[in-house]
This record gives C-alpha cells, sequence and structure tokens, in this order.
C-alpha cells in the first residue's frame, strides 16, 4: 500500500533498529541474526515478514538492509510474473550480502517462484535458452543474497516457499503506548508541539497501526493548526477524532457496519465471509485483510469452521444487550 504523504514519510521512517518502536521480541530476536551474520561476514538467513498492513514490514526489510550495511532492491509478487523477470532483477545490480525484498511475496507467478527455489537455496539461476527440443538450460551462479519477503496472507505462501526462509516472522499489533511514543519523536523531528494525553489518545484509536496513527496524526495538527494552536493537546485530539469518526476503541465507520450487519442481520452469526461481506458491499479479501484482523485482536469477532462470529465484547461495546438484539437471540458469549 502507498502512503499518503510518502516525502514526508521516507524522511521519518526510522533507518536502525534501535528506533523502531514496539515489536520488541522480534527486534530481539532479529538484533542476535543480524549480529551473527556480520561476525561471519555472511549474508543473513531468507527472511520472511507478515502480518496486517500498515505494521512495519517495508521499513523492518529497509532496516535490515542499513544495519547489515548492503544494498536493498525492491520489487513486488506481482512484478514478477515471468522467470525472466526474476532473472532481471537477480542477474541484474544484485551483489554478494545484499538485501532483494519481495513484497506482497503472495502474489509472485507459479512459474516464477519455482525458479526462485534455486536461487534462494543454491544461489543459481536456470535459464532455458532457446525452445522446442533445440532448448538448453544453462546454470546462472548469483551473489549470495537475503531474500526478504512480506506479505500480508501468510496462508497464501505455498510450503515450499516457505520451507526456504530461515528466519519467519510475525508482526504484531503496536499498543497506544508505543504509537504515542513513535508520533512524539515524529512531532518533535518535524517541529510542532504534541502533548503526551493526545499521542496516547491518538495511539488508542488507530487500531494498533503505526500507518494510521502517522495520517491521524496529520488530520489532527489539521485541526490544531486552524484552531490557531501551537500544541496539539488532548482535548484537540479528542475533538478531531470524533470529527474523523473514530470511536474509543478506534473503529471507523466500516467497522460500525461490518458488526452491526453480522449482529443484526444475521443474529450475531455464524454467517460465510462472502454472505457477509455483500450485506456491506465489499468484497471477501478486503473483510479479511483490513476489516477482521484487528477486530479479532480486540476480540469482538471470532473467526469459526461455520463462519463469523460477534462476541460478548462487541454487543457490550455497541452498547447492546449480549446475545443480540433481535427477539430471536443468536446467543454467543465467549
Ligand atoms: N515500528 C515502527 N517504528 C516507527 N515507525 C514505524 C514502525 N512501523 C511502521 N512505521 C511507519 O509506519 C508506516 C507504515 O510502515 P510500512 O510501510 O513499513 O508498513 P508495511 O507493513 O510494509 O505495510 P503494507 O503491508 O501496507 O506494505 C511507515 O511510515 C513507517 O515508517
Ligand atoms: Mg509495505
Amino acid at each position: 500500500m502507498t502512503d499518503p504523504a510518502p516525502n514526508l514519510d521516507a524522511a521519518l521512517r526510522p533507518k536502525t533498529l534501535s528506533e523502531y518502536v514496539g515489536q520488541v521480541k522480534l527486534k530481539d530476536k532479529l538484533g542476535v541474526y543480524l549480529q551473527a551474520a556480520r561476525g561471519r561476514k555472511e549474508a543473513l538467513d531468507h527472511t520472511l515478514l507478515f502480518g496486517p498492513p500498515g505494521l512495519g514490514k517495508t521499513t523492518l526489510a529497509y532496516i535490515i538492509a542499513y544495519e547489515l550495511g548492503v544494498n536493498i532492491r525492491t520489487t513486488s509478487g506481482p512484478a514478477i510474473e515471468k522467470p525472466g523477470d526474476l532473472a532481471a532483477i537477480l542477474t541484474n545490480s544484485l551483489e554478494e550480502g545484499d538485501v532483494l525484498f519481495i513484497d506482497e511475496i503472495h502474489r509472485l507467478g507459479r512459474v516464477a517462484e519455482e525458479h526462485l527455489y534455486p536461487a534462494m537455496e543454491d544461489f543459481k539461476l536456470d535459464i532455458v535458452l532457446g525452445q522446442g527440443p533445440a532448448a538448453r538450460t544453462i546454470e546462472l551462479p548469483l551473489p549470495r543474497f537475503t531474500l526478504v519477503g512480506a506479505t500480508t496472507r501468510p496462508g497464501l505462501i505455498t510450503a515450499p516457499m516457505r520451507s526456504r526462509f530461515g528466519i519467519i516472522e510475525h508482526l504484531e499489533y503496536y499498543n497506544a503506548e508505543e504509537i504515542a511514543t513513535n508520533l512524539l519523536r515524529d512531532a518533535r523531528l518535524l517541529g510542532f508541539g504534541l502533548d503526551e494525553q493526545a499521542a496516547l489518545e491518538i495511539g488508542a484509536r488507530s487500531r494498533g497501526t503505526m500507518r494510521i496513527a502517522k495520517r491521524l496524526l496529520r488530520r489532527v495538527r489539521d485541526y490544531a493548526e486552524v484552531a490557531g494552536e501551537t500544541t496539539i493537546e488532548l482535548g484537540r485530539a479528542h475533538s478531531a477524532l470524533d470529527k474523523l469518526g473514530l470511536d474509543s476503541a478506534g473503529l471507523d465507520d466500516r467497522d460500525k457496519k461490518y458488526l452491526e450487519a453480522l449482529i443484526h442481520r444475521f443474529a450475531g452469526g455464524p454467517v460465510g465471509v462472502d454472505t457477509l461481506a455483500t450485506a456491506i458491499s465489499e468484497d471477501a479479501l478486503t473483510l479479511e485483510d483490513v476489516y477482521e484482523p484487528y477486530l479479532i485482536q480486540l476480540g469482538f469477532i471470532k473467526r469459526t469452521p461455520r463462519g463469523r462470529m460477534a462476541t460478548a465484547h462487541a454487543y457490550e461495546h455497541l452498547g447492546l444487550p449480549v446475545g443480540g438484539s433481535d427477539g430471536d437471540l443468536g446467543l454467543f458469549v465467549n
């Protein structure tokens, strides 16, 4: 996904592991792996990073390259359809120890993916020259590189692909304090005042997601500046976030539409994701990738083999009696 203010964003993007906020367990582990690879003067093992959008996968890929003191080449799954696309990237300007970052790696073309296996494993590429009976294969040696793959949909990574990653790590949602720390840093770097309580308030309403937090900070700052304030204070953060339609848990209108459909139209579930998607005029993939991970994190919904179900927490959050509000109660208390 692209960020709305890319230039500003690039300037604020943390460069080193220590500037990268949160993800403590992941950072600890990665710190060791990086140090060990540096010590042995070897390329880092291939690394797969997965987690919902906007949590910092791309940022981490850049940090890995920075910490190793190597170059990073970036591409994305959909850009590598044919083996030729892959060959062009792997044989062009990739040097010993460099990082090759493939975003959305679950969208790699199947044939290209099969060519990637020997490249990852044995650092060689089989290239087929010619066609038909005259075709022959030549083997091209590659520098030892580190593939860093990122995906929001780990379930779509094939087993053979997955098994070729030595490091597989999951990014987690941030808590309000971690987000606030990062927002305070951004405000300091950009030279505007941000009260700590205001930063925490934005943090609490950002769906645990750095990218969303940064966007909200920009909007809240707009409100503060138009009101002639030089520092963003808690009251301003509150009122601006309310105007943006975010509730205390960071749910927006779309989330509420999802929960209300699940509760009112399907009696709290279970209901299949496709049916639910149709009911709110969305596609099922968006539901699964964008809406649901955070609702699950909050404990508001559950994915069950029979479909989606609303939990008691969701009813409480919406101020509804637990079990539904439609007479015939689809009672489900977790
Ligand atoms: N831990 C962090 N500390 C500081 N800034 C962060 C952190 N994680 C993310 N960011 C910032 O949040 C924004 C989104 O991060 P990034 O683009 O790396 O997310 P992503 O996981 O690659 O998202 P997508 O799946 O949409 O590609 C960037 O501006 C990045 O600088
Ligand atoms: Mg990314």
